[in-house]
């Protein structure tokens, strides 16, 4: 069995990692503007007002906002069929609260889409990629106030309506899944998601549930929206599913994994079956944790259930255990596994955990699943005569992507497409750091901003093209390197 001859090949991007010209056409700060720029071993900072002394990574982006077209030139020619990227919400509301849309806003994404369409790629698009308009986080509390639901639903209608006919596919959120009160609640990621406060204040875990539901309750409300507007919409939302395993057999070490991981689903739960779990309203009880709700919340939950999951895959990680206390710690709280490499960032490298997470979602939810991120950060080396020969990235893929076909192949698991993460260089989200480089096209420009922005292919580019124009079947990166045009 192959893939299917529709299958969607292609890449992610986010607004704020790649756009850069944070106050051109009249945009609004977003709170990813507000983000300093950090580290591996030094955590990011979000800051209440601009600090002319610190650097602030999204103000320059990659320059896609005046580079896409060579950037989408360089996408067709890898045989893209599927681009996702985010609207940032403060281009098209400045403030957030705006009756009247921003034309300049508007017009920005009417070129970037109609170029797309022109090459024959279809956008994806993400309502909201940690993009929150800070006028909303300063005067009205950014999603713990219901109030924001609405903005955000004004927002949706404004941009749906806009490109109706244009986009067919659409992402309500990208990973609002780590947060979790009890699992992440100091990390820097939450605070981006959430789009709340400024770093130095921690959230209550009150705050964090009522955040968590606000932010579910807005995603079922716009598939319901984007449903109405136009029955042909497919609209999903995207989740960073990374599995947790127990650290070994013993019954306890595996309820405890099944615990953890199941934290990071309660979001998506609500959105497939329809209902805001009742384990977790009752989990949140006997924490005194008293969640707003509505009434008419019930139905929107009702009628506002997803047409495709979007997967973000990355790593897997090992939950502690009930009794050792001598572990090695790994970055995400729990132990490092012995039997995975790890990458420079210390994210465990496990290709096979991709095919266990599509078959868990799609037995679980039975629904259409889109790999809508998965790649390798690494720091790539540029050769005095241009070439960046990455190696390591077209291995880490390679061995991904065979995966998502054995999920397809052997496993029956409905999958739209594989959008790689991210197909050109971009800003990390967790460091803010350029270095951390997840691309087919590399972009000259270093952590500190210095650089040429110029575009350059690597290896992994040529690779990428003969995996899309084989549909997934040539995968080896040693025979394409032997055969390769340069
Ligand atoms: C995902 C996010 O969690 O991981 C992206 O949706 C992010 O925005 C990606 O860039 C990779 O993470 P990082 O921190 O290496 O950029």
């Amino acid at each position: 069995m192959e893939l299917a001859s529709d299958f969607l090949w292609g890449g992610s991007i986010a607004a704020h990692q790649c756009e850069g010209s944070w106050q051109v056409g009249n945009k609004g700060p977003g709170i990813m503007d507000l983000v300093t720029k950090g580290s591996r071993d030094c955590e990011r900072q979000i800051t209440s007002e601009i600090q002319p002394e610190l650097n602030y990574p999204s103000h320059e982006g990659i320059d896609f906002y005046n580079q896409y077209e060579t950037d989408i030139q360089l996408f067709k020619e890898m045989g893209f069929t599927a681009l996702r990227l985010s609207i940032d919400w403060a281009r098209i509301f400045p403030n957030g609260d705006e009756e009247v849309p921003n034309r300049k806003g508007l017009a920005f994404y009417e070129k970037v889409i109609d170029t797309l369409l022109a090459n024959g790629i279809e956008p994806i698009v993400t309502l909201y990629h940690f993009e929150m308009p800070k006028y909303l986080v300063d005067h009205y509390g950014a999603w713990g106030n219901r109030r924001v639901i609405d903005l955000y639903l004004h927002y949706c209608e404004t941009v749906m309506r806009f490109f109706n006919g244009k986009v067919h596919y659409w992402v309500t959120f990208n990973e609002m899944n780590h947060l979790d009160p009890k699992s992440e609640q100091s990390d820097i990621f939450t605070y981006m998601i959430a789009g709340v406060k400024y770093s130095d204040m921690a959230l209550p875990v009150q705050e964090l549930a009522q955040i968590g539901y606000n932010m579910t309750l807005a995603s079922v409300k716009a598939v319901a929206l984007g449903h109405e507007l136009n029955p042909k919409n497919r609209i999903g939302c995207v989740f960073g599913f990374n599995p947790i395993y127990a650290y070994d057999c013993r019954p306890e070490n595996i309820l405890k994994a099944f615990l953890e991981n199941d934290r990071d689903y309660y979001q998506s739960d609500a959105m497939c079956f329809g209902n805001f779990p009742k384990y977790k309203i009752k989990e949140y009880e006997t924490w005194n944790i008293q969640l707003k709700r509505e009434i008419a919340d019930e139905a929107a939950f009702a009628n506002g259930k997803l047409d495709f999951i979007g997967l973000n895959y990355y790593l897997s990680s090992v939950s502690k255990s009930e009794f050792e206390r001598k572990e090695t710690e790994s970055l995400f709280g729990g132990v490092q596994n012995p039997y995975l490499e790890q990458s420079k960032w210390g994210w465990g490298i496990d290709p096979m955990g991709i095919r266990y997470v599509m078959n868990y979602l799609y037995r679980r939810y039975q629904l259409p699943i889109l790999i809508t991120e998965n790649g390798l950060g690494a720091v790539d080396c540029l050769e005095a005569d241009g070439s960046i020969h990455d190696e390591y990235r077209m291995s880490y893929l390679a061995k991904h992507i065979e995966q998502v076909k054995k999920a397809v192949t052997e496993d029956y698991v409905e999958c739209l497409g594989y959008l790689s993460w991210a197909p050109i260089d971009l800003i990390s989200a967790s460091t803010g750091e350029m270095s951390k480089r997840y691309g087919f096209i590399y972009v000259d420009l270093d952590d500190w901003g210095k650089g040429s922005f110029k575009r350059l292919k690597k290896d992994s580019f040529y690779w990428y093209q003969r995996v899309i124009a084989s549909n997934g079947e040539i995968l080896d990166p040693l025979v394409k390197k032997v055969t390769l045009p340069y």
